[in-house]
């Protein structure tokens, strides 16, 4: 049972009259750490002269990181037109513009996809698994590190008004309560913009499961203070992110 219609929306409006205090969800702070966590200092070092597809890139604050790092080529795509200008420039401001490409779509072959805090937002995850899949090198890898996913205390973002609290109320009075403050005419939570797919653990591992990839390496981290209480039973209440690492079937 959840608190709809115009009660709800009032209860949430009482609660948090906008959107003050949302961050932008970019990760500039902890892209590196998150890449490095997976893959290592030396899995990360090997990353120099390696072209990496950056997928989901946003402003492009990990794709800079990347070419900074020495990679040889790095394609950021995102389906944002506004972010990816945004990233243009940001790579510009770094002297990284001539090793950085900004793109909606890619067809060349790339050594290595990196993916972070993208997973929870993408429609259509197992199309984007198969793209990944057939821009990839047979010898190559992706990197994935997303979160909060869905039954996280924050998992529904800026509708996490409070913990959980995505949870309780119903989609139509939480996109009522931010078409008070957002102006995209989103009417579900993955028209939103950047999107919002309410990606479990559980369906994030069905989905590759079924996809052209294996699990190389798996984690999902405990948010700090509940992490006496992780386990796989309670992980999708208590994890703060996914990391992972995916090799192609059959390399
Ligand atoms: C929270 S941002 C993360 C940006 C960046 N990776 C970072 O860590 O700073 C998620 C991004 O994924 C993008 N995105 C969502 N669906 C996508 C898709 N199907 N293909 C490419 N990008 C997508 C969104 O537009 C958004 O810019």
């Amino acid at each position: 049972m959840k608190i709809g219609g115009h009660a709800g929306y009032s209860l949430l409006r009482w609660l948090k009259p906008g959107d003050k205090g949302q961050g932008s969800g970019e990760t500039k702070l902890s892209y590196v750490p998150k890449i490095k966590r997976i893959l290592g200092s030396e899995g990360w070092d090997d990353l120099r002269d390696k072209v990496v597809l950056d997928f989901g890139c946003g402003i492009g604050f990990g794709s800079v990181e990347l070419a900074k790092h020495g990679a040889k080529h790095v394609i950021g795509i995102d389906i944002r037109r506004d972010v990816l200008e945004v990233a243009r420039k940001y790579a510009e401001e770094n002297g990284v513009s001539d090793a950085c490409k900004f793109t909606e779509s890619v067809d060349e072959k790339v050594d290595v996809v990196v993916s972070v805090d993208a997973f929870e937002h993408i429609g259509d995850p197992a199309a984007v698994l198969e793209t990944m899949d057939s821009l990839l090198n047979d010898d190559g890898f992706v990197v994935i590190s997303f979160g909060p996913t869905w039954y996280h205390p924050r998992g529904g973002h800026l509708f996490s008004i409070f913990p959980w609290s995505h949870l309780l109320f119903t989609e139509e009075a939480q996109i009522r309560w931010r078409s008070d403050f957002k102006d995209d005419g989103a009417t579900r939570f993955h028209e939103v913009a950047g999107g919002l797919n309410r990606m479990t653990i559980k369906r994030f591992i069905k989905l590759v499961e079924q996809s052209p990839f294996k699990i190389d390496s798996f984690r999902a981290v405990p948010i700090r203070p509940l992490a006496w209480a992780h386990n796989r039973l309670t992980r999708e209440f208590t994890s703060a992110i996914v990391e992972c690492k995916l090799m192609k079937q059959g390399s």
